[in-house]
């Protein structure tokens, strides 16, 4: 069989990880081209890939020259970084260009000046319709962390089913990103921290501060239903999903959508197994997704 290349489009600082779970997951890939956010592979036996620890990956066609591009009747441009300036025609073409859920998309990746390589991938329900899958939400400059970003990521990406003045248990709240973007959309939050919240959301109407660690709340907290959990507490997924499957004996949210934090290569391992027990715990949607906002850390989505 022929060998293939495949690319991944990444954050830098999580390419460590990509490697070890490529080590781990693909064994018989080779890494091969690279450049700070984008790696390439080279596996002889063409299989699925679709590593966790990057925006995007596909099917990688190669480096191209100018001319072989412009013959693309449709195609994405992305840039590897911002102040790379294109060909107008490539712009004009990415500009134009639209694809379908379940589509394959034409991805040109402009690594440097003139420097333009070619990738293939099937467009899912969860991507981002972006070219390199860069978040495509707007600068927010009330939002107290980077946490806002995070969660209305993961909101776009799985078209989360929220509805208005639904009650959602935030755990790991302070300062309050992700709680104010939970807030702009109408939803009642618990903030479960024992750090400060920001004090402007603080003065929110539907939110609620619990300044306590996670692990003394019991059912007896607890008057009301809650529709869901979230979870961006900074200790190992351990100990986070431990925590979330206590809540689960007592709370029967719609769904939990959690950031773990993979801040040791050997949590990569829990991943697989902490999918499944989602799935046995009669969630029917269980999905992980790196989201650009992220650094060393993976969204575990879980619906009923
Ligand atoms: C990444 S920050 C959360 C950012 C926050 N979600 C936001 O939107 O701004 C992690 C938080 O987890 C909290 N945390 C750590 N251990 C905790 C515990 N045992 N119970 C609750 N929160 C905890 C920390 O105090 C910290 O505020």
């Amino acid at each position: 069989m022929m060998s293939q290349f495949y690319f991944t489009l990444t954050n830098p600082e999580v390419e460590p990880l990509l490697k070890k779970e490529m080590s781990i997951g693909y064994p018989n890939f080779r890494l091969s081209y690279s450049r700070p956010g984008f790696l390439t592979f080279k596996a002889e036996n063409a299989t699925n890939f679709s590593p966790w620890m990057c925006r995007l990956s596909g099917i990688c066609l190669g480096k191209k020259k100018l001319e072989e591009l412009l013959g693309l009747s449709k195609a994405w441009l992305w840039k590897r970084v911002d102040s790379l300036v294109p060909a107008s025609e490539l712009v004009e073409l990415s500009d134009k260009s639209l694809f379908r859920i379940g589509e394959k998309v034409t991805l040109i990746m402009m690594l440097g000046p003139d420097d333009y390589w070619l990738g293939e991938y099937i467009l899912k329900k969860t991507h981002f319709q972006t070219p390199g899958e860069v978040s495509s939400i707007e600068k927010n400059d009330e939002a107290p962390s980077r946490a806002y970003y995070k969660i209305a990521e993961a909101f776009e990406a799985f078209d989360l089913p929220m509805e208005s003045q639904e009650k959602v248990l935030e755990l790991g709240s302070a300062p309050g990103g992700a709680s104010l973007f939970l807030l702009e959309q109408d939803l009642q939050v618990f903030g479960v921290d024992p750090a400060e919240m920001d004090p402007r959301i603080l003065k929110k109407y539907n939110f609620r501060h619990i300044k306590k660690a996670f692990e003394t709340l019991n059912e007896n907290n607890f008057r009301e239903d809650i529709d869901w959990i979230v979870s961006d507490v900074n200790l190992p997924p351990s100990v986070v999903i431990q925590e979330v499957d206590r809540f689960l004996t007592f709370l029967e949210p719609r769904g939990v959508i959690l950031t773990l934090k993979l801040h040791q290569d050997r949590y990569l391992r829990m991943l697989k197994p902490i999918v499944e027990s989602y799935k046995q715990k009669g969630f029917t949607q269980v999905e992980l997704k790196y989201l650009p906002s992220y650094r060393q850390e993976i969204c575990l989505v879980a619906l009923r």
